[in-house]
């Protein structure tokens, strides 16, 4: 298996969100995975404009590092997502990235990869935070199998509960695994499936302005009505 993470923490590889993503990958390359990291920092990958050039043509405008990442994911068979909780939220970084992936979104041309949220916090809140990122991973059409999440402020100086620890490394472990037995839970698929039929709606009512999209779920299943 082939994992690309996203690091969206301006701390990069010196951060605890680095740390944490860290040991989710350690698990995964016990169970035989590769794992290359990405950080996002800095304005790397801009916001998105709205042009909806991506809805139109299948590629961004914007001429930045988000057309060769979004290439080398593809190219992937798994995703991890790992951000600081920024105000409740991702960093901008990341949220940065998501906006930019509205056509992928459109087409969920991520569908069969695999994949895990990270999320660290000063004091709470990284639940919500991981759930956003799987929510956006299953509308991409990627399985998320899980989260890992860190509260700092309960944690040793320093470091990680053992806890925290086992259980990230067992999310790594697990997203192989997932990935190796190519199932998906009925949760999962249900959300999963309800967005497809929400993507193949809006596209088949936007078809005169969104050629690209069109075309591709028409070439991927036969129709879009
Ligand atoms: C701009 C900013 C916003 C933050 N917002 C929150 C927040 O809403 N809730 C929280 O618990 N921690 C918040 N934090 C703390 C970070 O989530 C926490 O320190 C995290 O572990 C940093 O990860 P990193 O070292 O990988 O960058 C915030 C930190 C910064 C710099």
């Amino acid at each position: 298996m082939n994992i690309i993470a996203l690091l969206a923490s301006p701390h990069g590889l010196k951060g605890n969100t680095s740390v944490l993503l860290g040991l989710v990958l350690d698990g995964a390359k016990a169970e035989g995975a590769r794992a290359e990291t990405v950080v996002l920092k800095d304005d790397e990958v801009a916001p998105c404009l709205g042009c909806n050039a991506c809805h139109k043509k299948g590629r961004c405008a914007r001429k930045d590092s988000f057309e060769p990442l979004k290439r080398k994911i593809l190219a992937a068979d798994g995703l991890v997502l790992a951000s600081p909780n920024y105000i409740f939220n991702v960093s901008a970084q990341l949220k940065a990235f998501m906006d930019r992936c509205c056509g992928v979104i459109h087409c969920m041309s991520f569908w069969g990869k695999y994949g895990a949220s990270v999320a660290t916090s000063g004091g709470g809140g990284e639940e919500a935070v991981t759930a956003y990122m799987n929510q956006f991973l299953i509308a991409t059409g990627t399985v998320p199998v899980g989260a890992a999440g860190a509260n700092m402020s309960a944690m040793p100086e320093g470091g990680f509960t053992e806890e925290v620890k086992d259980s990230a490394l067992a999310l790594g472990k697990e997203l192989v695994l997932a990935w190796k037995e190519g199932g998906v839970p009925p949760e999962v698929a249900k959300r999963r499936d309800d967005f497809r039929r929400r993507m193949l709606s809006l596209i088949a009512y936007r078809k005169d302005e969104w050629p690209y999209e069109f075309q591709y779920w028409k070439t991927r299943e036969g129709s879009t009505a």
